[in-house]
């Protein structure tokens, strides 16, 4: 008889990773352009703060994402930690080279699993997209840089509707065969809901035992952290996140943050797991943006502060209590 795979419930020190992408994902969608030494400095904070992953931010057309114009000297000018692995998005061979050159330690490419989306968001069909990240791959491979490819609207376009898996896990396969290891399945616009995020999560780890599988939910419809469960359930145990739940993509009408860093750490920590990461530091950190960005963010954990974070009992409390007792049982 196979062994019974952990229960979800039970994080028992198992190891989560959790991997930043606010940088990227959260900032690409600000209207304000967050000054670079301002951006330098949250990297630093997120670093310190023991992420596995930061995806410090896209090397794009400047015209296409003006927030993240100033790519090449933020990846260049960051403290880097051991441990903790850089990413970019990249779209194109012009990307990747400028990446490598600032010293990316990944490339993280994107294409949608739908057309309508594909086209809306990087103007192209996913024929043309593949073609061309075939040539990143190949530029990546030969810098010795490591890939991932993340796949958009996985679990539901906003405007085609459902996705066919068939049709998902045929690009993830003609990556896999470029020598891809590294695949993170988005729901871009929050579509997923826990069961077929279980479904599919437990399909992708069926079929690609070996390739590292990432799960990157937007909580556009509140299902975000119930969704990071469905996943885990399933076996996943890399996650994208972003600080303060900032997030979203210029192309995706409706779309809203990114699961938010510091609501996923904190409920894995109270359930057992190891995410690496130091809460009040990922916190703090998550508290700088409204600053930075101009409004509010919604992470309930900035707001409320975490389970523990007790409050002083209300002013005339000892007398209220005194007069409760003088009553009597
Ligand atoms: N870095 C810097 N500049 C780039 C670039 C890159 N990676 N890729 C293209 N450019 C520049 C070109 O040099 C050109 O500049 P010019 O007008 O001064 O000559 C301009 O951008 C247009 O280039 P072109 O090849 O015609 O691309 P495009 O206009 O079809 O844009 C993308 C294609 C994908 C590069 C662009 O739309 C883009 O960067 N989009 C961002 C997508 C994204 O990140 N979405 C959110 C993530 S889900
Ligand atoms: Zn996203």
């Amino acid at each position: 008889m196979s062994p019974q795979p952990p229960s979800v419930w039970h994080g028992a020190g198992r190891r989560i990773h959790v991997q930043e992408v606010g940088l990227r994902d959260g900032l690409q969608m600000e209207p304000v352009f967050v000054p670079t030494k301002d951006k330098i400095a949250l990297a630093n904070a997120l670093s310190a703060a023991g992420l596995a992953k930061i995806e410090v931010t896209s090397f794009t057309s400047p015209t296409a994402i003006p927030a993240l114009r100033d790519a090449d000297i933020v990846l260049r000018e960051i403290t880097r930690r051991p441990g903790t692995v850089y990413s970019a998005l990249v779209p194109n061979v012009r990307g990747a080279e400028r990446a490598i050159e600032a010293r990316a330690d990944e490339l993280n490419l994107v294409m949608s699993a739908s057309e309508t989306h594909n086209l809306a968001n990087l103007r192209q069909t996913r024929a043309q997209s593949f073609g061309g990240l075939a040539q990143v791959v190949a530029t990546a491979q030969s810098a010795g840089v490591a890939v991932n490819v993340s796949l958009s609207c996985v679990f539901g376009c906003p405007m085609e509707g459902e996705v066919a898996p068939a049709e998902v896990w045929g690009w993830v396969q003609r990556f896999v065969d470029l020598g891809v290891r590294g695949v993170t399945l988005c729901d871009t616009t929050g579509m997923a809901y826990p069961t077929q995020v279980h479904q599919l999560t437990a399909a992708a780890r069926a079929r690609w035992p070996d390739v590292d599988c990432t799960l990157h939910f937007h909580n556009t419809r509140g299902m975000g952290l119930a969704n990071v469960l469905a996943a885990m359930a399933a076996g996943a145990d890399r996650f994208d996140a972003a600080l303060g739940g900032l997030g979203g993509c210029p192309y995706a009408p409706g779309a809203s943050g990114n699961v938010c860093s510091e609501e996923v750490v904190h409920a894995l920590q109270l359930m057992g797991y190891d995410t690496g990461v130091d809460l009040l530091q990922l916190t703090a950190a998550a508290q700088r943006l409204p600053a930075l960005v101009g409004h509010g963010i919604p992470s309930q954990i900035a707001q409320a502060g975490p389970r523990e974070a007790l409050h002083p009992v209300p002013e005339g409390y000892a007398a209220l209590r005194d007069r409760a007792l003088a009553r009597g049982a």
